[in-house]
């Protein structure tokens, strides 16, 4: 970056040609150039995204630096953004995150923002099951979507949790958000209204041909084994006996909808369309999955 990049319009424009130019990949959180160095850019000066009048601020020198060894490890490393400034946003919210957790990007934000209406119907003190919650950002959206459910949220690695158990104090919500490291389903006792889950579904032979960007996440975060729904398979497979009557199975499957389909012939899966973007959360209804609750 020159070191002549006056205000932070000026930053913003030439920060998003020199990611182009490098062709760094955005697909943590951000959908183009532009964007990647605004949240960079913005982050890095403590400014409030809404902030528009900041274009017009001239930089000091050390801002100026700070901002340049930024994009620089960005580019160089091919780091996530969110992982170089410790924080993504999701739902809304903010989230600590670092290469103990995939970056939050799920589409289920938006769902979590309508509390899955008009598929899952209102229900008082629900209790909601989230399988795989990596940073805690589903988890805790939920919570405070859903202020008087009562969330447990699951993970296999320790490592996530310890970023999850982060954030659920961030937000306040340890009273309601329970945390607990487990394989899918294991030992969890009781009935849920919602399953939400955005387990790992990239198959394994996939990952290698993905973006540098990728491979600074949690392998076990992304693979699903060889066909990417080993997991999905057994979280539809068992789901029914976590299930309340009346309740509902959310689980994001990515470009794996085809594959889910073929795998549950007789599930009437519903695919939401987003507004925001993405597709690949199946919705289905309890009484309409395979086994007995
Ligand atoms: C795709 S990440 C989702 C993280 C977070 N929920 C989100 O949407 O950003 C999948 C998570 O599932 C966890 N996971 C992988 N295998 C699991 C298993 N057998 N049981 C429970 N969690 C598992 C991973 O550690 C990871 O945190």
């Amino acid at each position: 970056m020159p070191a002549t990049a006056g205000t932070v319009g000026e930053l913003l424009r030439e920060a998003a040609a020199e990611l182009e130019a490098a062709g760094v990949v955005c697909a943590h959180g951000t959908a183009n150039w532009r964007d990647e160095a605004a949240a960079i850019v913005y982050h890095a000066l403590g400014l409030d995204h809404a902030e528009v009048a900041a274009y017009a601020r001239v930089l000091t020198a050390d801002e100026r630096q700070r901002c340049a060894a930024l994009l620089a490890r960005r580019i160089a490393e091919r780091q996530p953004a969110p992982y170089l400034l410790g924080e993504a946003w999701f739902a809304g919210l903010p989230f600590h995150v670092d290469s103990r957790v995939l970056v939050p990007r799920s589409p289920v934000a938006e769902l979590i923002a309508a509390r899955f209406e008009p598929w899952v119907p209102p229900r008082a003190r629900a209790r909601i099951l989230e399988i795989g919650t990596g940073s805690g950002c589903i988890a805790v959206a939920c919570a405070l979507a859903w202020p008087d459910a009562r969330i447990v949220a699951t993970d296999i690695s320790a490592d996530a949790l310890a970023v999850a158990r982060r954030n659920v104090v961030r937000h306040g919500v340890e009273d309601r958000v329970q945390l607990i490291r487990t394989d899918l389903y294991a030992g969890l006792a009781g009935s849920f209204d919602l399953i939400v889950t955005n387990p790992p579904y990239v198959p394994e032979g996939d990952l290698e041909d993905m973006p540098p960007e990728f491979a600074w996440e949690p392998r076990a975060a992304l693979v699903g084994g060889a066909d990417g729904l080993v997991l999905v398979r057994r979280i539809v497979g068992e789901a029914r006996a976590h299930l309340a009557a009346g309740g509902w199975l959310a689980v994001e499957v990515g470009g794996g909808a085809a594959a889910l389909e073929q795998a549950f012939p007789r599930v009437p899966f519903i695919w939401p369309e987003f507004e925001q973007g993405g597709d690949g959360i199946a919705l289905v209804a309890a009484g309409d999955l395979p086994g007995d609750n």
